[in-house]
């Protein structure tokens, strides 16, 4: 009911700690109490909370240090005061140093539920903002489209990771839907109402990544000038994905393994053990086990990361998803009054395209084919691919030549394949023939088929 939003009670007085505690695990709060300000800040060091519920007169360490800590230290986490009637300007003044709400001793009950779920919220809100000013939370189109057996087997391995809370791995070429797919698994896993956090491993010098990752606190290296959470305390209950994994240099490998391990990190420059809860999921585009074997990879962290691995096929092996993408990004792309469809024959060519960028390609195509287009309909030429009406897929990796695109049939490209290969061996038929496959008998019947002459 109250997803799990962690309180931290902080009051001298024993007695009224038990009994608000009492009172908000059975709200369903996850639910702490310090007796001291110097406890609290141990405590906020330790364990990520939500909501810090604070009395100002305290024996050791008062409340606004303990709030002055906070404002330093976890920005999310929103601060009540408890305070009495006598004490309200101090309360007051908290407020304008950053606390988010104050209530008067003795409390009405439903008045502090009310105002802890709006202080919860309020944090939501706050994280939510945090990513969408950092980009790491991205527009979501959530529609994973296909339905060839392939696509169906990885569909079926996505849902059954979702509900299992296992780190996974998705492997896959450039393209083929990763990030959709972690989105995916977040989506209908238990932690979706927590933040789905990215990180791009490839994008940022290491020394920035590890502070993006796990903070850095104020004054850790020059440009250090507050204090900052990392991502793994943002994403707190959610899940990290942390693309291009591949790329994570092998300084940063041994943190992140312990941050799998038992969820414990530090942020540059600190001294205290953090942890947080998250979900990781890294996405690569190489092979880690080789990477492994080759030492560029830590064996011990892939273990811990690929409990469940994913591997996205490529397009070209699931020729069956291609229309139905490409219908796909014709709806969602073209203008509503202007709606457009392929040709019988852009549908062809398409069919016959190597994809070496999957479906983002195919995107990108179809995005350019409605620009084109001049009719409804998409024409072959509107698809601009760079070797468009290639039939045989073989001749495009052998040739570093173009391709005549005017080629049609079977026959014209046969042709033009065997004038090339003779004349690349200088009209050596034996060797001709072996390039080719055929017998030298075969070659002549060709030759004099298709009239080759010699220049
Ligand atoms: N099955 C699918 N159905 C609909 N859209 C898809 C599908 N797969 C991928 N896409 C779309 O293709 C684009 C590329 O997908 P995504 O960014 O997830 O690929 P990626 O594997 O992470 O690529 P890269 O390795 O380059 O980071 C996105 O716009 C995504 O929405
Ligand atoms: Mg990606």
């Amino acid at each position: 009911m109250n997803k799990n939003y962690k309180i931290l009670i902080c009051d001298d007085n024993e007695a009224f700690c038990y009994l608000l505690k009492e009172q908000l695990l059975e709200e369903g709060f996850n639910v702490d109490a310090v007796y001291d300000g110097s406890f609290a800040i141990d405590a906020i060091k330790k364990k990520n909370y939500d909501v810090l519920l604070l009395d100002l007169n305290m024996n050791d360490v008062q409340g606004e240090e303990v709030l002055k800590f906070v404002m330093e230290y976890n920005v999310s986490l929103q601060v009540i005061i408890l305070t009495t009637i006598e004490e309200i300007k101090k309360a007051v003044q908290c407020i304008k140093m950053g606390a988010y709400d104050y209530l008067t001793k003795p409390y009405d009950k439903d008045d502090l539920i009310f105002s802890i779920n709006r202080a919860c919220e309020h944090k939501d809100l706050i994280v939510k903002t945090t990513l969408l000013s950092k980009e790491v939370s991205k527009k979501s189109s959530d529609t994973i489209v296909g339905k060839s057996t392939e696509l169906k087997r990885v569909m079926n391995l996505a849902m059954k990771a979702a509900m299992s809370d296992s780190n996974i791995l998705i492997e896959g070429e450039t393209g083929t839907g990763k990030e959709l797919f972690a989105e995916y698994i977040h989506k209908h896993s238990a932690r979706k109402e927590k933040p789905f956090v990215v990180i791009n491993c490839a994008s940022l010098p290491d020394q920035l990544i590890e502070s993006e990752l796990f903070g850095h606190e104020k004054g850790a290296f020059t440009d250090a000038k507050s204090t900052k959470q990392g991502l793994v305390e943002i994403a707190h209950g959610g899940t990290l994905f942390l693309d291009e994994i591949g790329e994570l240099s092998l300084a940063l490998q041994p943190k992140l393994l312990r941050f799998l391990e038992n969820g414990e990190y530090r942020r540059i420059g600190g001294i205290t053990n953090l942890t947080s809860n998250v979900r990781v999921i890294g996405a690569t585009n190489r092979n880690l086990l080789e990477e492994a074997d080759n030492k560029n990879f830590r064996k011990d962290l892939l273990f811990r990361l690929n409990v469940i691995t994913l591997t996205i096929p490529p397009l070209r092996d699931r020729k069956e998803d291609i229309l139905l993408l490409a219908n796909h990004f014709l709806e969602t792309k073209s203008p509503i009054r202007a709606p457009k469809h392929l040709s019988p024959e852009a549908e062809q060519v398409l069919l016959n395209y190597s994809f070496t960028g999957n479906i983002r390609e195919l995107e990108h195509i179809i995005e350019r084919a409605i620009i084109f287009a001049e009719t409804e309909f998409i024409q072959p030429e509107d698809l601009n691919l760079p070797l468009a009406n290639l039939p045989i897929r073989a001749l495009q990796v052998a040739d570093g030549e173009q391709f005549p695109v005017e080629l049609i049939s079977m026959d014209d490209v046969e042709k033009w394949h065997i004038a090339r290969i003779l004349k690349k061996n200088r009209w050596d038929r034996a060797r001709t023939a072996n390039d080719l496959g055929i017998s030298p008998k075969t070659l002549y019947t060709k030759i004099k088929k298709y009239q080759l002459k010699q220049d």
